[in-house]
């Protein structure tokens, strides 16, 4: 080539690379972002949608459009402001996945029509049991619509069909290592195991869902919520076999209120402190919400042995209906008939119930703090709870519960036993206690 040529050639590569290449793109994706909103992503205006069906998803709930969802997951990551659409009155039978980010910027998982787990056990991958949809590294996604999540759980549930396959059952939607998650309007119903989770995330809205599944479906916890920090859950209702929120391992700020819990075992913190574990949760408010026909309502538990603590809890305004314990500290929570007393424990302090108020259909409170880390700071006021229905003093019915707790309680007080349930003071005049609890908080 001589110079003119090259340079010619040079020229056109240059046209090639500046005039073509844009117009295939914006073609593609019809986004005026790239221009005008480049760097700053969210909630860019261009709404850029990618809807399952033009991916070639069957739709028929039988044939297995997982591949389709990937696809159409993976256009929308690629532009900002992308929509991944399920349509309305559609169903697509989804194998275990993962969505995988960063994405370019927002994104939206719009839900309309229906995604559907595999029912048969068998169907399953054995080397991925543990999620169904998992979402891995995405942040500021939004996932909406009136569509559903099925996880088609039963078969699962069942003792004798999910006996071969292995202890693990899968959770239906999990969130791994991802931020700014908003999870809104869908419902999630009949998972295999947990419906909802979120794994060493951060800022997580989850507002005005519904996740159901039948009260003896075993471990269905409704939102199980795992490192993982600065959470707001509001407006939804929640009903299932097991806790309607369980808060583990490693969670701060965590906001939960105008929830609608049962059937199901309440709203829960822990079991922590499992195999001498390390626990560490604070900072949770559990408000303005409704527990009924559910075992338990408001509780801590934690596994002896344990190291670490919990502090800074408080549950307010709850109304209880129907609930076997409505007001639970369980230090000696055990899977077994009799487990080993340990000296260990994960620390408890600084927990407010505050306004419980309705019926119990066992105890009305159950404080068993560990012998000897006792739970400290603890505050009980206006409780007033009333046997459910009939059961007036009825022999299903036991007395307040109260061992090794210290702290302040301020009436109403309602049955008066709980009067004399806490020891006063901040755990005895020794500042032993103290001593020791500032040791459990270092490890945190
Ligand atoms: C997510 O959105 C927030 C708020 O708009 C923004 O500050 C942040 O950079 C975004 N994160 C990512 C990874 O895009
Ligand atoms: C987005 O576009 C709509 C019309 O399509 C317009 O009304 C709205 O103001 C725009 N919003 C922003 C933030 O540019
Ligand atoms: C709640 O979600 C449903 C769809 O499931 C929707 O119809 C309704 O408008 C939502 N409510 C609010 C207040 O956003
Ligand atoms: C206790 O937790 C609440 C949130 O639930 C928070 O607003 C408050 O600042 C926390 N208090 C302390 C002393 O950390
Ligand atoms: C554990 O301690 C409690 C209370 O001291 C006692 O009643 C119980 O029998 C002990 N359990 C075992 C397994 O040692």
């Amino acid at each position: 080539m001589n110079h003119l040529s090259l340079i010619v050639f040079n020229l056109m590569v240059f046209f090639w690379l500046f005039t073509i290449i844009p117009s295939v793109e914006g073609r593609k994706f019809h986004s005026p972002c790239k221009k005008h909103h480049k760097g700053s992503g969210h909630f860019c205006n261009s709404t850029t949608i990618f809807n399952i069906l033009s991916f070639g998803a069957k739709a028929n709930g039988v044939s297995d459009d997982s591949k389709k969802l990937i696809g159409a997951w993976k256009a929308a990551c690629k532009v900002p402001g992308g929509v991944l659409q399920i349509p309305l009155n559609h169903n697509f039978l989804i194998k275990p996945i993962t969505l995988q980010g960063p994405c370019m910027g927002h994104i939206i998982f719009q839900i309309d029509g229906t995604l559907l787990a595999p029912p048969k056990i068998g169907t399953w991958s054995k080397s991925n049991l543990y999620q169904w949809i998992n979402f891995k590294w995405v942040y500021n996604l939004t996932i909406q619509g009136s569509g559903t999540i099925d996880g088609q759980g039963c078969n699962w549930w069942d003792p004798i069909k999910s006996k071969h396959i292995s202890d693990i059952k899968p959770t239906a939607l999990r969130f791994y290592a991802s931020e700014d998650t908003i999870v809104r309007d869908i419902t999630i119903r009949n998972s295999p195991q947990v419906h909802l989770k979120f794994d060493n995330s951060e800022r997580v809205k989850v507002n005005n869902i519904t996740i159901s599944a039948p009260r003896n479906s075993p471990n269905t916890d409704g939102i199980h919520l795992q490192n993982t920090r600065d959470v707001e859950i509001m407006h939804s209702n929640v009903g299932t076999g097991d806790d309607c929120v369980s808060i583990q391992t490693g969670c701060s700020n965590v906001h939960i209120h105008h929830i609608n819990c049962g059937p199901g075992h309440g709203i829960s913190l822990g079991g922590l402190g499992k195999d001498k574990s390390t626990a560490c949760v604070s900072n949770i408010l559990v408000e303005n919400s409704v527990i009924q026909d559910a075992l338990y309502g408001a509780r801590i538990k934690t596994w002896q042995g344990g190291k670490g603590m919990v502090k800074n809890v408080t549950f307010s305004n709850i109304e209880v209906a129907n609930v076997n314990f409505p007001i639970v500290i369980n230090q000696y929570y055990c899977d077994k008939v009799v487990c080993q007393n340990q000296t260990n424990s994960v620390a408890i302090k600084s927990v407010r119930f505050d306004r419980i108020i309705g019926t119990y259909s066992t105890q009305p409170i159950h404080l068993a703090c560990s012998t000897d880390v006792p739970c400290t700071d603890i505050d009980l006021s206006d409780i007033q709870l009333k046997p459910f229905g009939g059961l007036l003093g009825g022999s299903q019915l036991q007395r307040a519960l109260c061992w090794n707790s210290y702290g302040n309680s301020k009436g109403p007080l309602v049955p008066s036993s709980i009067n004399y349930c806490l020891r006063k003071g901040g755990g005895g005049g020794s500042g032993s206690v103290h001593e020791m609890s500032r040791s459990y908080d270092e490890v945190c």
